[in-house]
C-alpha cells in the first residue's frame, strides 16, 4: 500500500540530484571555514535573504536559537506569540540555555501579533524588570495555520521594535513558501527582520539544515554561539551540497504543494464531519476541526493510518494536513477517498 504521509513537510526525501550533489561534494573542515560546499551555501543563502552573511546550522531549531543567544543575554527578554514554534515547540533552549526571558502575546489566527500588544509587553528600563532586546515573528505560521504575513504587516511590528531600539528576529522555516503565495522575493520578507532562519529540510526536502541571515557582526557573534551549543561541524559540504540543489530547484515547486493543498481543502469541506476555512488555507499547512462530537480525532488518525493515510493531530480536537514534494495529486485524492470512508463509518 503506497502510504500518504500528510504529518509534515519534515518528512520529505532528498531527491535524486541532492544525493547526487551529496556524492560529489568537495568538502573541507569547516570549523576552520575551509570547506567550499559550506562557504557556497552559505553565501548563496545570505544573497537569498538580502543580508551581509549566513551561517549553516542543523536545525530550524538551532537556527532560531543560536539567533536569540546572539540577540540576547542573560536576564534579557524576548516577545513572540503565543503559537510561536519557538515558544511551543523548541523545549523552552532560550530560557534553559541562555537565560533568556521569553514574553508571550496573543498570536492572532493570522499569525500576526498585534503592534498595541507588542508595544504594551515592552519593559519600562526599571531594575524589576528583564531587559526587553528582542520581537520574534514567524512566517508562514505553522501553528498558525500556515498562514502568511506579508512585508507590510510585518512593518507594523518592525516599527514598534526600531522606535524601542529592539531587533527583530523572524523564524522563517517555511518563508519561500511564503514568498511563492505572495509572489515576492523571500529576500523582500527578510527585510522586515534584523535575523532570518530558515529550513532546507522541510519543504525544500533536503535531509538536513537550516541557515540563520544577518549582518556581518550578527553573524560572526553567531558562528561562536554555534560552536557553544556544539553544533560547528566539520565536513559539513556533504549535507550542504543537498541544502545548495534545494535552494536551486526546489524554491518554485512550492506552489504546487500549495494548490495541493487546496485541494485537499476543498475535498475535507465536503466531508461531513469535518469543519474547514478555506479561507484560512494559504501555503502547505492546513488546520481542521471537527463539526460533530461523535467522533474523536485521534479515533479519525488511527483509522486513516491503518487506511495508509497519516495525519497529524496537533490538539485533542484539531487535525494538520501539510503538503510537500512526496506528495502528488494523485495522493491527495487517495486521502480524501480514505478520509471520506473514514468519516462515513465513524461519523
Ligand atoms: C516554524 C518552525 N520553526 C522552526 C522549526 C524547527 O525546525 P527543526 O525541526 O529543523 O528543528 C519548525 C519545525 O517544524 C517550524 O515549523
Amino acid at each position: 500500500m503506497r502510504i500518504v504521509d500528510l504529518r509534515s513537510d519534515t518528512v520529505t526525501l532528498p531527491t535524486p540530484a541532492m544525493r547526487e550533489a551529496m556524492y560529489r561534494a568537495e568538502v573541507g573542515d569547516d570549523v576552520y571555514g575551509e570547506d567550499p560546499t559550506v562557504n557556497r551555501l552559505e553565501a548563496m543563502a545570505a544573497e537569498r535573504m538580502g543580508k551581509e552573511a549566513a551561517l549553516f546550522v542543523v536545525s530550524g531549531t538551532m537556527g532560531n536559537l543560536v539567533s536569540l543567544l546572539t540577540h540576547c543575554g542573560r536576564g534579557d527578554e524576548a516577545i513572540m506569540g503565543d503559537k510561536a514554534h519557538s515558544f511551543l515547540y523548541e523545549a523552552q533552549g532560550a530560557s534553559v540555555l541562555g537565560g533568556i526571558a521569553v514574553r508571550t502575546v496573543l498570536n492572532l489566527p493570522n499569525g500576526m501579533l498585534d503592534p498595541t500588544d507588542v508595544e504594551a509587553a515592552i519593559r519600562d528600563d526599571n531594575v524589576h524588570f528583564p531587559r526587553t532586546r528582542l520581537v520574534c515573528l514567524e512566517n508562514t505560521h505553522n501553528r498558525c495555520g500556515g498562514a502568511v504575513l506579508t512585508p507590510g504587516q510585518m512593518s507594523t511590528i518592525r516599527e514598534v521594535a526600531l522606535r524601542h531600539g529592539l531587533a527583530v528576529h523572524l523564524d522563517g522555516a517555511r518563508i519561500f513558501n511564503a514568498a511563492v503565495v505572495l509572489g515576492i522575493e523571500a529576500k523582500e520578507i527578510a527585510a522586515q527582520a534584523d535575523s532570518v532562519q530558515f529550513c532546507f529540510s522541510k519543504g525544500l526536502s533536503a535531509p538536513v539544515g537550516s541557515a540563520i541571515c544577518g549582518s556581518a557582526a550578527f553573524i560572526k557573534t553567531a558562528r561562536r554561539n554555534r560552536k557553544l551549543v556544539g553544533g560547528a561541524m566539520r565536513q559539513a559540504g556533504v549535507i550542504a551540497a543537498a541544502a545548495i540543489v534545494a535552494l536551486e530547484q526546489m524554491v518554485d515547486r512550492l506552489a504546487e504543494d500549495h494548490e495541493n493543498a487546496y485541494v485537499l481543502a476543498e475535498g475535507l469541506a465536503e466531508i461531513p464531519g469535518f469543519d474547514v476555512d478555506l479561507k484560512a488555507v494559504q501555503s502547505n499547512i492546513i488546520t481542521f476541526g471537527l463539526s460533530t462530537s461523535r467522533v474523536q480525532v485521534r479515533d479519525v488518525v488511527k483509522a486513516l493510518a491503518s487506511e495508509g493515510v497519516k495525519l497529524g493531530a496537533i490538539s485533542p480536537t484539531r487535525f494538520r494536513a501539510v503538503t510537500h514534494y512526496g506528495i502528488n495529486r494523485e495522493d491527495i485524492l487517495t486521502a480524501l477517498a480514505a478520509m471520506r470512508k473514514v468519516m462515513s463509518q465513524l461519523a
